[in-house]
């Protein structure tokens, strides 16, 4: 469990890339629900956290491919793999992130 930063200070609408191994995007849509997945794009060497949110999808800033933050499924293309979803819980006004063990690797 990896703490993120203090709820306020991620805005609805707004995202973070921590630097875990491979790192990883924090978003929290306007809805104000939290969601995290990696963030490099499956396309090529982009940062999904500098993308454009809408709903519960991120655009890739580089060729536009989005992903569904729910899934980790592209919903464009060029990209076409999954990125890895994380589980966020909020503790104390804390976010974390619980990242996914990378297949082939203990959790
Ligand atoms: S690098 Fe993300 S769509 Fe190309």
């Amino acid at each position: 469990m990896i703490p993120v930063c203090r709820l306020e200070d991620l805005p609805e609408g707004e995202s973070v890339r921590i630097g875990t191994t491979p790192p990883t995007a924090v978003f929290r849509t306007d809805d104000g629900e939290l969601y995290a997945i990696d963030d490099t794009c499956t396309h090529q060497d982009a940062s999904l956290s500098e993308g454009w949110l809408e709903g519960c999808l991120v655009e890739c800033p580089l060729h536009a491919a989005s992903f569904d933050l729910r899934t980790g499924r592209p919903t464009s293309l060029p990209a076409r793999r999954p990125v890895r979803t994380h589980r966020v819980t909020v503790e104390d006004g804390v976010v974390h992130v619980h990242v996914t063990a990378q297949e082939g690797t203990a959790a």
